[in-house]
C-alpha cells in the first residue's frame, strides 16, 4: 500500500543523474549552454567512483612519438574483439585529443615531460601502425591518480556554470508516460522527503554494477542504479555478458593497481618466477589486453603455478623500477600495496588477481547518447527525453572488451556529446508535457515495499548469495554446465527479494532501505547477465566459453538486447547487429579478424 507522501517538484529543461566524470561534463555542458539543469547524486561528486581511476586517459596526442586516431581506432576495435560499433568508436577517438586539451584547460594537473608537454604511458592493447608497430605511449596521466584530478576539475568547472547539485539524493524511478522519460522521483537520504524532477530531458550517468560481484575494484556505490531503473521502465540493456576482469587487483583486498604500474615497466610472474605473459602474448607480453591477461593469469593458478600458500594468485613485480620512477609515477598505488597488501613495492612482488573491473554493456545509446529500445524494424529506434553516458551506457566503443583508459575517454567524450545533443534538442524553458496520473505510483511502490519490508532474510545476506554466484558462475572462464548452474541459482535467490527484511526501527541510523534499493538495482542486471552469458555460444573478448572456445563472427557478431520482468522473473533476450561500418570516409570499415598480441 502507498503512503501519502508531500512531493516537492522541481522542474527543469535537463537532470543529470550521477557526478561521475560522465555525468558532471554532461551537467557542465549542459548548463553552459543554457538549459536550466540539475545533477542529482547520491554521493557528494567528488566521491564518484571516477576519483578511483588510476592509469590515465587515452588520447592520440603523439607527445611520446607518433601517433594517430586512426592507429588508436584500430586497436579498440581490436580491442572490443569486433563487438564495438565503429561509427562510435571513429567519434571517440577523433574527438579524443581535444577532451584531454579542455581538460588541460580545466586545470587537471597532468604529469608532463621534459618539454612540458603531457605526459603519455603505455597500456595494454595501444599500439602503433595499426597493430604492426611498437606498443604506443597514448594513455595521457596525472601521476597514477588521473579520474581523481580529472573529478575534482570537472566539480570545479562545473560550478562555474549554473547546475543546481542535489546531493545524497537517490533516484528511485524514471518518470515514464507512452514511452517518453519525463523526469525522475527522487529521495533526499538525509531527510527522507520525496522529490519529483520534471525534466524535457533525463540523462543517467550512475555508472557500472561491478558490485553485483563479490570481488570487485568498484566502488561499494557501483550499483547500477540506472540500468535497474531502465530495466523498470521497460526497456532493454545491452551486452550484460561482458564483464571485465582488471589483471591487477590487490589479491584478498579487490583494490585495483593500475595497469600503468605494467606500462611503466611492471611484470608478473608464476610461482616458477616465469615471466608466462610471454608465452600467451609474444609481442605485447604484459600489456596485452585485459582480458588476454587475466585469462592468462587464471590458466596459471588453474594448472598450478600460482603464487601464495594456496596457490590462488600471481606476483606483480614493482622492485626492479627505480624508486624515483616509483615516486613520481607510481605513488598511489605504492601506497595501496602497502596499506592493502603489506608490501613495499621497492622490495616486494604485489600479490594479484584478475578482479571485476567494468561492464562493458550497459544501457544502449548511440554516439550522441541518446537511448536505444530496438525494434525489429529499427535496431537503431531512440526513447524521447532519455539519454545515457558513462560506464552506465553502451554505446558501444568498448564492444566485447575495453581497453585501459578507453574509459575516462569515453566518459569526457560522451558526457560532452551529451550536453551538446541536448542542447540541439531541447528548448529553454519549453513548457512540460502533462505527466500521467499514475507518474509516482512504480517509485513510490517501490519505496514503500523496501521501506516496510518485514520479512525473513537481511538484505547483506541476499547481496552475499547474489555476490557470490555471479563470481563462481559468471566469471573469467564460463561453460555451458557452470553458466546453466548459475542461471537457477541467481533466479532462486532473486526470488528472495520479496521475503527481504529491511524494516528496523530499533536502529537510529539505517542504512538498509537504500542499500536494499541498490541491491534490486543490481538483482536484475544481475540476472540478466547470467542469462546473456549462458545464451552466447561463443567466446569473444571478456566472454570466454570454454565449450564454444572461438569466436563466431557469422552467428555471434551482434549485440545482445535484453528486457528484464522481474514480477515474473522472466528475461527476453533479442540481438540487433553490430554497426560495420564507419563515420566518415577518412577510414574504412576495419574487417575482422584473429586476435592475437
Ligand atoms: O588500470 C587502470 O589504471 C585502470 C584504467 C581503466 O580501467 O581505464
Amino acid at each position: 500500500m502507498t503512503k501519502a507522501y508531500e512531493i516537492i517538484d522541481h522542474v527543469y529543461d535537463n537532470i543529470v543523474v550521477g557526478a561521475g566524470g560522465a555525468g558532471l561534463r554532461a551537467a557542465m555542458g549542459s548548463a553552459e549552454a543554457g538549459l536550466k539543469t540539475a545533477c542529482i547524486t547520491k554521493v557528494f561528486p567528488t566521491r564518484s567512483h571516477t576519483v578511483a581511476a588510476q592509469g590515465g586517459i587515452a588520447a592520440s596526442l603523439g607527445n611520446m612519438g607518433k601517433d594517430t586516431w586512426q592507429w588508436h581506432m584500430y586497436d579498440t576495435v581490436k580491442g572490443s574483439d569486433w563487438l564495438g560499433d565503429q561509427d562510435a568508436i571513429e567519434y571517440m577517438v577523433r574527438e579524443a585529443p581535444n577532451a584531454v586539451y579542455e581538460l588541460e584547460h580545466f586545470g587537471v594537473p597532468f604529469s608532463r615531460t621534459e618539454e612540458g608537454k603531457i605526459y603519455q604511458r603505455p597500456f595494454g592493447g595501444m599500439t602503433t601502425e595499426f597493430g604492426e608497430g611498437p606498443p604506443a605511449q597514448r594513455t595521457c596521466a596525472a601521476q597514477d591518480r588521473t579520474g581523481h584530478a580529472m573529478l575534482h576539475s570537472l566539480y570545479q568547472q562545473s560550478l562555474k556554470y549554473d547546475t543546481d547539485f542535489y546531493v545524497e539524493f537517490f533516484v528511485i524511478d524514471l518518470i515514464m508516460k507512452d514511452g517518453e522519460c519525463l523526469g525522475v522521483l527522487a529521495m533526499d537520504m538525509n531527510e527522507g522527503t520525496v522529490h519529483r524532477f520534471r525534466a524535457q530531458n533525463t540523462m543517467l550517468a550512475t555508472g557500472g554494477f561491478g558490485r553485483a560481484y563479490f570481488s570487485a575494484t568498484s566502488a561499494h556505490t557501483c550499483t547500477g542504479d540506472g540500468g535497474g531503473m531502465v530495466q523498470r521502465a521497460g526497456l532493454p540493456l545491452q551486452d550484460l555478458e561482458f564483464i571485465q576482469f582488471h589483471p591487477t587487483g590487490v589479491y584478498g583486498a579487490g583494490v585495483l593497481i593500475t595497469e600503468g604500474a605494467r606500462g611503466e615497466g611492471g611484470y608478473l610472474v608464476n610461482s616458477e618466477g616465469e615471466r608466462f605473459m610471454e608465452r600467451y602474448a609474444p609481442s605485447a607480453k604484459d600489456l596485452a589486453s585485459r582480458d588476454v591477461v587475466s585469462r592468462s593469469m587464471s590458466y596459471e593458478i588453474r594448472e598450478g603455478r600460482g603464487v601464495g600458500e594456496n596457490k590462488d594468485h600471481i606476483f606483480l613485480h614493482l622492485d626492479h623500477l627505480s624508486p624515483e620512477v616509483l615516486a613520481e609515477r607510481l605513488p598511489g598505488i605504492s601506497e595501496s600495496a602497502k596499506i592493502f597488501a603489506g608490501v613495499d613495492v621497492t622490495k616486494e612482488p604485489i600479490p594479484v588477481i584478475p578482479t571485476v573491473h567494468y561492464n562493458m554493456g550497459g544501457i544502449p545509446t548511440n554516439y550522441h547518447g541518446e537511448v536505444l529500445n530496438p525494434s525489429a524494424d529499427n535496431p537503431d529506434r531512440t526513447v524521447p527525453g532519455l539519454m545515457a553516458v558513462g560506464e552506465a551506457a553502451c554505446v558501444s566503443v568498448h564492444g566485447a572488451n575495453r581497453l585501459g583508459s578507453n574509459s575516462l575517454i569515453d566518459l569526457v567524450v560522451f558526457g560532452r556529446a551529451a550536453a551538446a545533443r541536448a542542447a540541439d534538442t531541447v528548448k529553454a524553458g519549453a513548457s512540460h508535457k502533462a505527466l500521467p496520473k499514475d507518474s509516482d505510483d512504480m517509485a513510490l511502490g517501490r519505496l514503500d515495499k523496501f521501506r516496510y519490508a518485514s520479512g525473513t532474510i537481511t538484505t547483506a545476506d541476499i547481496r552475499d548469495q547474489m555476490q557470490r554466484t555471479m563470481q563462481s558462475n559468471c566469471a573469467v572462464f564460463r561453460t555451458d554446465e557452470i553458466l546453466k548452474e548459475g542461471v537457477q541459482k541467481i533466479s532462486d535467490i532473486a526470488k528472495l527479494m520479496p521475503d527481504v527484511k529491511t524494516h528496523d526501527r530499533s536502529l537510529v541510523w539505517n542504512s538498509d532501505l537504500i542499500e536494499t534499493l541498490e541491491l534490486d538495482n543490481l538483482m536484475g542486471q544481475a540476472v540478466v547477465t547470467m542469462n546473456c552469458a549462458f545464451n552466447r555460444k561463443e567466446s569473444r573478448g571478456a566472454h570466454m566459453h570454454e565449450d564454444y572456445p572461438d569466436r563466431n563472427d557469422d552467428d555471434w557478431m551482434k549485440h545482445t538486447i535484453a528486457h528484464y520482468d522481474a514480477n515474473n522473473q522472466k528475461v527476453d533476450i533479442t540481438y540487433r547487429p553490430v554497426h560495420d561500418y564507419t563515420l566518415t570516409d577518412e577510414i574504412n570499415y576495419i574487417i575482422p579478424k584473429p586476435r592475437v598480441y
